[in-house]
């Protein structure tokens, strides 16, 4: 189990302006699959054809399968002990940011107030053509949804090739910019622009500190490599500064 310093939790307990980036390794302990590794989603699909507007658009009922299978997965898992000390976090840290490239809603329901949630949220909906907001409860049985102005109906999340939503960006890179620790945690550090983060705040000065299970590109930029599983590692911060 890797070591937490007096060092690091002295650091934590005098930090005001705090970010946390997740990716999908702090969900792997609730159940939900990470897209890259040896169980990765990316190793038995493929991500051109349910994760892009060309795929939606050549077969938009299996895009459309995949992604209620994903809700329906989604509905029934949990949050880890890592989403909950996450949500403590916030309240320990003045200035807290949470940024996360997760679009399973976890961190939400395990108390986290205000998250920038770069990749979208799996549980809401919109018209691919004007943009308009529809509620989760999409049904195919009766064919396709199609918005009032045609168009048709999508999950409101982020496929390769598309725009992040700027203004969540904005705020996200602002936040690591200005933020004095940054955690990254249980990403692979290799999907832009979020993987930009932790790079410019650790230009702007802060202290950044990697939580995973293996090493990734970002590991030998960091100034702390915290090794282990997220739900057992972030707990233990929490534990160290109350
Ligand atoms: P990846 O699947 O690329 O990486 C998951 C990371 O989590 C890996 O570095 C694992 O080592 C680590 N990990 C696994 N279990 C862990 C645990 N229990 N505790 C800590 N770390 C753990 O997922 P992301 O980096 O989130 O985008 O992928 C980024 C984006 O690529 C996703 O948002 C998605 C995907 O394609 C879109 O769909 C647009």
């Amino acid at each position: 189990m890797c070591e937490i310093s007096k060092e690091l939790i002295e650091r934590l307990s005098k930090a005001t302006k705090v970010v946390v980036s997740t990716g999908a390794g702090i969900s792997a302990e609730s159940g939900v699959p990470t897209f890259r590794g040896e169980d990765g989603i990316w190793k038995k699909m493929r991500p051109e054809e349910l994760a892009t507007v060309d795929g939606f658009m050549s077969n938009p009922t299996l895009v459309w399968e995949w992604y209620q299978y994903r809700r329906d997965l989604m509905n029934k898992v949990e949050p880890n002990p890592g989403h909950y000390a996450i949500a403590e976090f916030e309240k320990i840290f003045p200035e807290f940011t949470l940024i996360t490239q997760n679009i399973d809603g976890l961190h939400a329901r395990a108390g986290s107030q205000r998250i920038l949630e770069l990749h979208g949220n799996i549980l809401k909906n919109k018209c691919h053509e004007c943009g308009q907001p529809f509620d989760d409860k999409i049904n195919l049985d009766g064919g396709l949804p199609h918005c009032g102005c045609g168009g048709m109906i999508r999950p409101d999340v982020v496929w390769f090739g598309e725009m992040l939503p700027q203004d969540t960006m904005g705020e996200a890179f602002q936040s690591a910019e200005d933020s004095q620790v940054f955690f990254s945690v249980g990403t692979s550090s290799l999907v832009q622009p979020a993987a930009t983060l932790p790079y410019m705040a650790s230009r702007a000065g802060a202290y950044v500190i990697e939580v995973n299970i293996e090493q990734t590109p970002l590991t030998p930029i960091s100034n702390v490599f915290l090794e282990g599983k997220s739900g057992e590692v972030l707990p233990r911060i929490v534990e160290a500064l109350k």
